[in-house]
């Protein structure tokens, strides 16, 4: 199980602190709409010169065209990951395997299905009256049978997934916390090691790792903990 350690910081200077401080005990990077809107594409280029695997976390999300041409650029960065909204549906998700395809790209293609901050409410007010869990298992379905490779799910759809799925799909899962550590934000959280038993195929960590007094420890603490 591959550790990401979330870039969530707003400048190059300090996007390069923190991957060098922590190169040694995390396996990617992951640049998000905010440092990629900031910084652009020549970051994770700089990023990808150093050595350093990406994820990509742009949620692309557009008619199929459009993200075919943008899959097509991520592509060419040499990102490992890369992530879009299952809700685009399955020609956007078939042009965009598609255009992974042409390129002859290794970059795995994950859909996100529900995003974790919609709830029940959330749903029906744009018009979906099944459960977030329901859901999630009917776009992943679509998005795998559409071609992506895996998913960004959260732990608690580990398991399901799996059942559904087998072994193939690239789960990749954020909400994960070191036991006794600071909860932040998030809501329905697991530990590193329950994501692994769960069937994760990697786990995304941020504030744990990057408001640590040693960033690098405190990812080789986490890593311990999945052996
Ligand atoms: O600091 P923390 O470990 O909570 O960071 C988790 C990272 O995963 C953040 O970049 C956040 O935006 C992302 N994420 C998440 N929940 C989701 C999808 C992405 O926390 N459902």
């Amino acid at each position: 199980m591959d550790l990401i350690l979330a870039l969530d910081v707003n400048n190059t200077t300090e996007a390069y602190r923190l991957a060098d401080q922590t190169a040694d005990s995390v396996d990617l990077f992951k640049v998000g709409l905010e440092l990629f809107t900031r910084e652009g594409p020549e970051l994770v280029r700089n990023l990808r010169n150093d050595g350093h695997r990406i994820m990509l976390d742009l949620k692309l999300h557009d008619i199929p065209n459009t993200v075919a041409e943008a899959v097509r650029s991520c592509c060419d960065l040499g990102v490992e990951l890369l992530t879009l909204h299952a809700t685009g549906g399955p020609a956007m998700i078939e042009a965009a395997a598609e255009a992974r395809e042409r390129e002859g790209s290794d970059t795995k293609l994950l859909p996100v299905t529900v995003l974790t901050s919609m709830n029940q409410e959330q749903l029906i007010a744009i018009g979906i009256d099944r459960s977030p869990a329901d859901q999630v298992l009917r776009l992943a379905s679509m998005a795998l049978q559409a071609g992506a490779q895996g998913l960004v799910c959260s732990p608690m759809e580990l398991e399901s997934l799996r059942q559904h799925h087998g072994q193939s799909p690239h789960l990749v899962t954020p909400g994960i916390r070191p036991a006794g550590s600071s909860v932040d934000d998030q809501q329905r959280i697991a530990t590193p090691a329950a994501a692994k038993t769960w069937g994760a195929s990697a786990i995304v960590v941020g504030r744990p790792i990057r408001k640590a007094t040693h960033p690098n420890q405190a990812a080789q603490h986490i890593k311990d903990m999945c052996r």
